[in-house]
């Protein structure tokens, strides 16, 4: 059986290209934006077709020859997401259709559509309607709500409140009621669908035991052996809860405000199409999700996070843009006595739990004032203390190019006024670190000026810092 699996950079497409990998008699082709983000294994062992659903051309040589397309797109992180998801969801059928693929596997949203229907439930809804529009292909739409697991937006939130605050304050939508499900079931219900013996369109509503989102917060306490308090606070507004989710976990404002207004109506199964077509399948409870989810934390085995993919460096305006930069501080220093494979690691290691080898208590106040301007913060942190793949998160930026043992780029996705890297190379016995900016305007200017001491301490003893930390 030929699959294609697109979004396999993503939270739910990353778990399900290992999962897809493992089986018998399946021969897996991936659809990414940018090949860099696979690793070895997967360029090894599947057929990579390089493109987005924009590109019709691109799509056909990802869809030609294949029976099983899963769909695992969307661009909640651009403006205008709605159209964009519709287009490349329309792109994706018609294509689809002409390539006589036989079957689209769609994981959706649950929920109803209402006048309290948020706008990303909306979209994900849209997109299961165009998907299963065509009248030459099967679309199998799996919908889910709350995903638990390491890594999953929800779950990091939940967590994030429980753990640092003890008194936690409830605004009204604690008692919406969701399903959650587990996010290994996520997966065991999309491989499933491979399988399934039915020929015609069909909606399968997936999850657990129904619940409000403070009684999830409670049994996440419980799990992680802490006691908790709820203070209902009924009239705090969508608006002060993004705050407050901004600030105390690591969602920036803008996805705990799509979150928060997802909340306002139930997320729950509409049908029980899981039980009939899938009676193998038993979801885990809430506290088992929690338990196992906190367990890979613990043993640093994150496969994925919801971080991993927002597309902005695989954005064609974003481009080359750093041979662009008007300002750049370099450090280079003689590494031609120590262990250029040891440096690299130590390199590698950056950010996170590990730190940022010196002045760290700077990297934590610049993070915080990006929290209080709605950004992502340093609570993202690092998914692996010790590996790191292109287009993760990393703290505050994203991993833009890694050379083996040659070169590290990082990407600022702090709020700065204008684009900035960090850049990290070995070329022969010296060690090059650099730091690129592109002003916007005159704030950003401002900025860099302002900056200039800071950046003269924190970067020269930076470098210094990677070459002691290597021989330790
Ligand atoms: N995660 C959850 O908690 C959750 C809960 C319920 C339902 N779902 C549903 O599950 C599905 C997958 O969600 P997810 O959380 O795994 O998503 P995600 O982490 O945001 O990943 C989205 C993926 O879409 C790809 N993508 C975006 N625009 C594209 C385009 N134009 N062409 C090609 N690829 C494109 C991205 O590729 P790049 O890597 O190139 O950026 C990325 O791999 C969604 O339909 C979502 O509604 C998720």
């Amino acid at each position: 059986m030929k699959v294609l699996l697109t979004g396999a950079n993503g939270y739910i497409g990353r778990r399900l290209k290992r999962a897809l990998l493992d089986l018998d008699g399946v021969d897996v082709r991936i659809f990414v934006r940018n090949k860099k983000t696979l690793s070895q294994k997967a360029l090894d062992r599947c057929e990579v077709v390089e493109g987005d659903t924009f590109d019709k051309e691109a799509l056909e040589k990802a869809l030609e020859g294949v029976d099983t397309a899963y769909y695992l797109i969307h661009s909640l992180n651009k403006k205008n997401y709605k159209e964009l998801d519709k287009l490349s969801a329309q792109n994706f059928i018609d294509i689809a259709s002409k390539c006589k693929v036989k079957r689209v596997i769609y994981l959706g949203g649950l929920g109803v559509k209402n006048e309290d229907t948020s706008e990303h439930l909306l979209s994900r809804l849209e997109t299961g309607e165009v998907l299963s529009s065509s009248d030459n292909v099967q679309t199998l739409w799996i919908r889910a709500g709350v995903i638990i697991g390491s890594g999953s937006a929800s779950f990091e939130i939940i967590r994030n409140l429980v753990e640092k605050i003890p008194f936690l304050i409830t605004p009204k939508w604690v008692d919406t009621l969701a399903q959650p499900i587990a996010v290994d079931d996520v997966i065991n219900y999309l491989l499933a669908s491979l399988y399934l013996e039915h020929n015609k369109n069909l909606v399968v509503d997936i999850g657990s035991k129904k619940m409000p989102y403070k009684e999830m917060m409670l049994q996440t306490a419980t799990a992680l052996g802490l006691k908790r308090y709820l203070i209902p606070v009924p009239f705090m507004s969508i608006n002060i809860s993004s705050h407050w989710l901004n600030l105390f976990t690591p969602v920036p404002i803008s996805v705990a405000r799509a979150l928060i207004d997802g909340l306002k109506s139930e997320v729950v199964m509409q049908n029980d199409n899981a039980q009939k077509y899938y009676p193998n399948i038993t979801p885990l409870s809430y506290i088992q999700a929690v338990e196992k989810a906190i367990l890979e934390i613990e043993q640093n085995q994150v496969i994925s996070r919801w971080s991993d993919a927002d597309g902005t460096i695989w954005d064609k305006t974003h481009g080359d843009q750093i041979n662009d930069a008007i300002f750049v501080d370099r450090q280079e220093t003689d590494i031609s006595a120590y262990d250029k494979e040891k440096i690299f690691k130590t390199i590698l290691s950056i950010g996170g739990e590990n730190g940022w080898f010196n002045y760290d208590f700077l990297w934590v106040m610049r993070g915080f004032i990006d929290k209080i301007f709605g950004g992502v913060g340093l609570r993202r942190g690092r998914r692996d203390q010790h590996e790191l793949r292109v287009g993760e998160s990393l703290d505050f930026w994203r991993v833009e190019d890694i050379v083996e043992n040659e070169r590290l780029l990082l990407f600022a996705q702090m709020q700065v006024p204008g684009l900035a890297w960090l850049e990290f190379k070995i070329k022969g016995d010296t060690l090059i670190q650099s730091a690129y900016f592109y002003p916007k305007g005159l704030w950003g200017r401002l900025y860099w000026y302002t900056l200039k001491p800071l950046h003269y301490f924190i970067f020269k003893n930076m470098i210094q810092s990677i070459l002691k930390r290597s021989v330790s």
